[in-house]
């Protein structure tokens, strides 16, 4: 199938009619979908599926010696953020399945085998840390803490991979799985308008990270409780945000808001508790440190005269990812030459780079919006990326 019919075929799975926004959380229906969309793809093409013990799945290209070991691997997530864009992750995982296609027609016989990778609970949507399923392959978290790691019905990732037929206390580092990969290349859209061709290569990501402020106050009555004797979570919760904005700007980072559960959450009921998540990002660790720094003491001071308290916890944090420059260098070759620059993104080729080399190819995104229903890249250069991302697997499993 070309990649305009698989495009079409997984463009209607979790897409809200009113909004036009995917939600196609980790092991919920939709993401089910896409996952036995995925099976249907490599099936059709003979691949056979690896699932991992991580809730990962590869779809393997062996060449026909059956060598299983110096693994070119390509692919991404097929998981949304809530009201996502159709590109951020399928678009990585369609081109593979394209790219492995004009190869095919090409007559290409690889030397390695060729791995499409759909990775686990990228976006963190469902239990709040990105990029979990490489985490776990990786060995970048710790799989009892991971285990414990609950989604806003309050149902462990235990739990969910339990049902979804995988054991629990199994996943964790899988030295054998990444022992068989000699790279990882990611192809994914562009997430800003940094991008003037259709296909660039990525030089680094930022130092990113995701905090968690816990408000505790208490829950009155909104008609009945004189101002004075409020303890209301809301307030210095509101102090937290403006706080945000101004300490990125302080410390040329960037620092949102993005989702915040109000217990009760009651129009005439004063909260008690406010729960609001900071990501923070920026070009330098210290800066990034010192951004959170600034908005948790500012967060303290605004809840003190409220008798709010307020509690601090880091969920993640990813360094500054420099991504392997050999390999950079050879996939910019391949590629008769292309631009190069850095994310504000985080992605499963990131936590990679710790245990194998990585690249990413972008493709342009006209829109820059990213994360959102106008997240979009043409067609036509949609092509340019499946080209690209097959010539350079065609280059790196040939030795
Ligand atoms: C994932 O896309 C992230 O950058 O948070
Ligand atoms: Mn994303
Ligand atoms: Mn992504």
């Amino acid at each position: 199938m070309s990649f305009e019919g698989m495009w079409a075929e997984l463009l209607p799975v979790g897409r809200d009619a009113g909004t036009g926004g995917y939600h196609r959380f980790a092991w919920t229906p939709p993401e089910l979908e896409c996952r036995a969309w995925f099976a249907g793809e490599a099936r059709r093409r003979a691949m056979p599926v690896e699932h991992d013990r991580n809730g990962n799945m590869i779809a393997w290209w062996l060449p026909e010696d059956g060598t299983r070991e110096g693994a070119v691997l390509t692919g991404s997530h097929l998981d949304s953020v809530p009201g996502g864009g159709a590109f951020d992750g399928p678009l990585g995982i369609v081109s593979a399945f394209a790219a492995v296609d004009l190869l095919r027609e090409r007559g290409a016989t690889p030397r390695r085998p060729i791995g499409i990778a759909a990775f686990a609970e990228e976006e963190g949507a469902r239990f709040g840390v990105a990029c979990l399923g490489s985490r776990l392959l990786a060995g970048a978290i710790d799989p009892a803490r991971a285990r414990s790691l609950t989604d806003a019905d309050g149902r462990t990732f235990a739990e969910v991979l339990h049902g979804a037929g995988l054991d629990p206390e199994a996943i964790g580092p899988d030295d054998d799985l990444l022992g068989r990969v000699a790279c990882y290349v990611e192809l994914h859209v562009e997430q800003g308008r940094a991008l003037a061709e259709p296909v660039g290569v990525a030089s680094s990501i930022v130092p990113h990270g995701r905090w968690r402020f816990g408000f505790a106050g208490e829950g009155n009555h909104a008609g009945t409780t004189a101002l004075a004797d409020r303890r209301d979570p809301m307030v210095p919760f509101a102090g937290m945000v403006l706080a945000a904005r101004d300490a990125a700007e302080r410390n040329g980072t960037v620092a949102t808001v993005g989702k915040v559960r109000v217990v009760p959450g009651g129009v005439n009921a004063i909260a008690s508790s406010v729960t609001a998540w900071l990501d923070a990002r920026g070009p330098a660790d210290g800066a990034v440190r010192k951004t959170v720094e600034e908005v948790g003491a500012a967060a303290r001071e605004a809840a003190r005269p409220h008798g709010v308290a307020v509690e601090l916890a880091e969920e993640s944090y990813t360094e500054i990812v420099d991504f392997n420059l050999a390999l950079r260098d050879r996939v910019v070759r391949t590629l008769g030459g292309a631009p190069v620059l850095p994310t504000g993104a985080g992605h499963d080729a990131g936590v990679l780079s710790a245990r194998v080399p990585t690249a990413m190819l972008f493709v342009r995104n006209p829109t820059g919006v990213s994360h959102a229903p106008a997240e979009h890249a043409e067609t036509a250069d949609c092509l340019v990326g499946v080209e690209a991302l097959a010539a350079v697997l065609d280059d790196l499993a040939r030795g």
